[in-house]
């Protein structure tokens, strides 16, 4: 362990340190040091410009592994998908204006470009540049969306600068960098003493003991968002419609497959629950009437109808029986998402919405990504671009977690029982 280190720690952690063309690059070869005597195994990858100040060789004997800089050098390890998918975090240090364009515009021309937009761990950026450029519109455009991403930017210091100039622009310091690495890789246990009651996939409404009507939903968004509540500490109850899914680790699951029984379940563990993440897509119609015997098709004529009856509306269900849960709900929407989700929201008395729209490309039922809006009932808007689940899931959690905080504080209303 490297003196003075008191962070969480990082032995065994795989991490990308990108290098780019900052006459700083040099004090990225102190960073590699610094992760290695604190356990990571890291690999570098270089922008061609980097190569310019420091030598990969430098780095190649410091770090133990052969350093990358092409793409298309060793194609057959496919590299730009590899490096990332094992990686527990990618760091840009130094970060050029030029690198930290291309991340926010999602141009991948390089090697490290390319495996921003594949990488699914957190990025953790350390820009340096002149003063003049740190606070030019476009820097400071880019960081912003960096940031709204979820990039963690490690600020750059105010100091002398290699063109003379005294302003912001200085790579920050080794500390500060390993600190906000440290922090990224830590498990956040901000949940902990939680219950929450979790429901996800569709349900399914038989017609005759073959068939039924169901959707599209994965429970891929559940799941997550259970899983994802567990690792921050959270006791997790996971209601779950027919899935495909594994069972999560150290979740208690309970299968069910009608809307009834989903909302039996629910009902059941609500007193127990501190928050409920209705994540489920839940059939708002059944048959009235399914067949106790497999319906035949000989002898019936074409234009069969099947006559259908409301479920239960769980969500307002759930919400006029509670006492002080968060509630939050789910609205998958193919037209006027806002309107929809904001209605939904105050006619079933939730505190925030996670809006949806499932014809957007990439997102959605069986998708592995998802982007959405979140809406909360002071109308506070958090529009989420497209992004895997479980980075949406933590998303989810940490607006539920600022809407507990700021109950708790006194600030927001209390939860109204029996919105519809
Ligand atoms: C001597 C020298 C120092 C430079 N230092 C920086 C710097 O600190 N930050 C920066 O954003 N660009 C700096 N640049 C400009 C970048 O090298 C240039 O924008 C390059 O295209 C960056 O490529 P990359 O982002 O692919 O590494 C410097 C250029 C030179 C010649």
């Amino acid at each position: 362990m490297i003196s003075g280190s008191i962070g969480p720690t990082l032995i065994g952690k795989q991490i990308v340190l990108g290098v780019t063309g900052s006459i700083a690059a040099y004090k990225a070869v102190a960073l590699l040091r610094t992760l290695l005597r604190e356990g990571a195994i890291v690999h570098v990858v270089m922008t061609q410009s980097a190569t310019k100040f420091v030598t990969p060789l430098t780095f190649e004997v410091l770090s133990g592994h052969p350093i990358s800089t092409e793409m298309f050098e060793a194609h057959q390890e496919m590299k730009h998908l590899s490096l990332p998918e094992q990686a527990d975090a990618i760091v840009i240090a130094p970060a050029t204006a030029n690198c930290l364009a291309r991340a926010a515009l999602g141009l991948c021309d390089d090697l490290l470009s390319t495996m921003l937009l594949t990488a699914q761990c957190p990025l953790i950026v350390a820009p340096a540049m002149d003063g003049g450029m740190w606070d030019h519109p476009s820097v400071r455009e880019h960081i912003g969306t960096l940031r709204s991403r979820g990039t963690i930017v490690v600020n750059p210091e105010i100091g002398s600068l290699a063109s003379g100039r005294i302003g912001q622009g200085r790579l920050a310091g080794e500390g500060t960098i390993l600190e906000a690495i440290q922090a990224a890789l830590a498990p956040r246990r901000d949940w902990q003493g939680h219950r929450i009651l979790v429901s996800a996939g569709p349900t399914q409404e038989p017609i005759d003991p073959v068939r039924f009507i169901s959707n599209r939903s994965s429970g891929k968004m559940g799941y997550a968002i259970a899983e994802a509540a567990q690792a921050r500490g959270a006791q997790v109850v996971l209601v779950t419609g027919p899935t495909a899914l594994p069972t999560p680790k150290g979740i208690e699951v309970v299968s069910v497959v009608t809307a009834e029984e989903m909302t039996k379940a629910l009902s059941a563990r609500l007193a127990w629950s501190t928050t409920v993440i209705m994540a489920a897509a839940v059939a708002d119609f059944r048959p009235s009437h399914p067949a106790m015997q497999k319906i035949k098709k000989q002898g019936r004529a074409a234009g069969q109808t099947i006559d259908l009856e409301r479920t239960t509306d769980i969500l307002a269900s759930l919400s006029a029986q509670r006492t002080t849960q968060l509630i939050v709900g789910f609205a998958a929407e193919t037209s006027d998402l806002i309107a929809h989700a904001k209605e939904k929201l105050t006619a079933k008395g939730l505190d925030l919405i996670v809006a949806n729209d499932v014809t957007t490309e990439g997102a959605g039922f069986g998708s592995d990504q998802n982007a959405a809006t979140l809406i909360d009932r002071q109308g506070a808007m958090t529009v989420l671009p497209l992004m895997p689940k479980r980075a949406l899931a933590d998303a989810i959690l940490n607006r539920a977690q600022e809407l507990l905080r700021t109950r708790q504080s006194g600030q927001a209303p209390k939860p109204v029982a029996g919105g519809r």
